[in-house]
């Protein structure tokens, strides 16, 4: 039987949004960091930087909530959360704007989440919980932490360890045969 290690963490991760009180630590938060840096770019560009946040008062800012059909709505999670990473893109190269121009796609959002995700499974074997965050107000968060005009953020994550009464969600998702065809 094929037995892939990184299978397992994928299977066993899921979306973590109570978190304990209780501070990550330091080397941890660096080999998190690494594969991140790690991570593979077109053009090798690497566009990224990250904005680590631990300050309580910038985290609560992070989770501010936004009108959604009629109703306020917003990650309370994210101030739960020790850490929160903020994901940016930018400055584009000529190279990486031009070929990912020629080839229609946004390149950038892909190697950002590339890197995410590679923090993500990274944290996960450590023990350490996260979740993507999609949902916030780009200039408002561009304010918070002085970030250039240049750079645009591209998403965020909550990191820290997995509260108790933190429940994963059943993994709901399509068939394989409904999402791969062969030929
Ligand atoms: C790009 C992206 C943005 C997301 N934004 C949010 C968000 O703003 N708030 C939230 O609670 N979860 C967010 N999620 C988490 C998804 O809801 C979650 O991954 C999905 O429901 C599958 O659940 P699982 O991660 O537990 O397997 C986001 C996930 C991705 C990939």
């Amino acid at each position: 039987m094929v037995n892939a290690k990184v299978l397992d963490i994928i299977k066993e991760r899921f979306s973590v949004r109570k978190y304990k009180d209780q501070p990550i630590e330091d080397d941890k938060l660096d080999v998190i960091l690494e594969s991140a840096r790690l991570a593979p770019s077109a053009t090798n560009a690497q566009p990224w930087h990250f904005y680590v946040v631990k300050d309580l008062e910038k985290r609560r800012a992070l989770s501010e909530k936004m009108p959604l059909g009629g109703k306020m709505v917003g990650n309370s999670f994210i101030a739960e959360a020790p850490i929160v990473v903020v994901a940016t893109a930018g400055p584009i190269s000529i190279l990486h704007k031009a070929a990912s121009f020629i080839v229609n796609k946004k390149w950038y959002y892909l190697d950002i989440a590339i890197a995410l995700e590679h923090m993500v499974l990274t944290a996960w074997e450590l023990g350490v919980g996260s979740c993507w965050v999609g949902w916030f107000n780009e200039k408002n968060v561009k304010r918070l932490l002085d970030i250039p005009k240049d750079r645009e953020v591209v998403a965020m994550l909550t990191l820290g360890y997995v509260a108790d009464s933190a429940v994963p969600r059943p993994k709901n998702r399509k068939k394989l045969d409904d999402i791969v065809s062969y030929s």
